[in-house]
């Protein structure tokens, strides 16, 4: 069984990425700019701004965080947020979900300028994608797929089994493979017998965020198995699948797998980066 090694494809595209960015800096004057917004002090989504911007600092685009207390009301975050996308310096803008719940999610998405939606979440961005026309897409799937591509896994013809709908990672997903011409099926909590379902599956993407959800057992043989859960188990981390319990089995069954950490992680952040290089080259030019 082969390791997908998203760290190591991230890194690649990082130096990549740092090569070009540099070359626009000299040749426009200015670096790509990613504003983050992030209100309240979860202890995960804090870890996960901050390393979105080291990872924007290291590539040489210009990180700006802003950390909102958690009484933040919906019209300051959209007054923010209509500050930012009227900011000729900014390229990307990102809000960290989950929102409190005072805040309607909706609502602040649909408030970013599209152009500027690193995450790829507007209902703009969405609709192009279903429509399969050039737009920005959320940076796990986009990350998925190019790992997926860079392991030379083929997707036309194949059946790829999505477990997750969330507009993050399943439904975009599903449409990215979709355009890549795989069949289809994305199976969700109401989905009745799952392990029928994910042992047709050629390509297996979990993205549910429950550890020890997939066994060896709902594995079709040769499966290629993408991993996107991150839960802590014990103090330690781990996925939907890979387990110390199952490794053995799955190793047996699977023709390649995602490792947690290491796997799908570093290949949405690398996703990120290219989001926003890609944004400022369309303003820039
Ligand atoms: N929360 C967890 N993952 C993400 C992500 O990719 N983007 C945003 N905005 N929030 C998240």
């Amino acid at each position: 069984m082969r390791i997908m090694n998203g760290a190591a494809l991230a890194k690649k595209i990082r130096s990549v990425l740092s090569i070009e960015i540099d070359f626009c800096k000299n040749k426009y004057g200015r670096s790509p700019k990613l504003s983050v917004i992030l209100v309240g002090n979860d202890p995960a989504s804090m870890t996960y701004v901050k390393n979105k911007g080291k990872a924007c600092r290291e590539v040489g685009i210009e990180d700006d965080l802003h950390f909102l207390p958690f009484s933040t009301s919906q019209d300051e975050l959209l007054e923010l947020i209509h500050q930012l996308n009227e900011a000729p310096d900014v390229d990307g803008i990102l809000v960290q979900l989950p929102l409190p719940k005072h805040i309607d999610k909706n609502v602040i998405i649909s408030a970013i300028d599209y152009k500027k939606d690193v995450d790829g979440l507007h209902p703009m961005n969405v609709g192009l994608l279903n429509t399969s026309e050039d737009c920005i897409i959320p940076c796990t799937p986009k990350g998925i797929l190019s790992l997926l591509k860079s392991e030379n896994v083929t997707i036309a013809g194949k059946h790829a089994v999505i477990i997750g709908r969330s507009n993050l990672v399943g439904k975009p997903m599903a449409q990215l493979m979709l355009r890549e011409n795989a069949s289809v099926t994305v199976c969700h909590t109401k989905t009745r017998d799952l392990s029928y379902l994910t042992r047709q599956g050629e390509i297996l993407i979990v993205a549910i965020g429950c550890p020890n959800l997939i066994n060896a057992d709902m594995l079709k043989p040769g499966a290629v198995v993408v991993d996107v859960g991150i839960n802590s188990v014990d103090g330690k981390m781990v996925g939907d699948i890979y387990n110390s319990i199952d490794v053995p089995s799955i190793e047996q069954k699977a023709s390649a797998i995602t490792p947690v950490p290491g796997g799908v992680g570093p290949m949405t952040i690398a996703s990120l980066l290219e989001n926003t290089f890609e944004i400022y080259r369309r303003r820039i030019q």
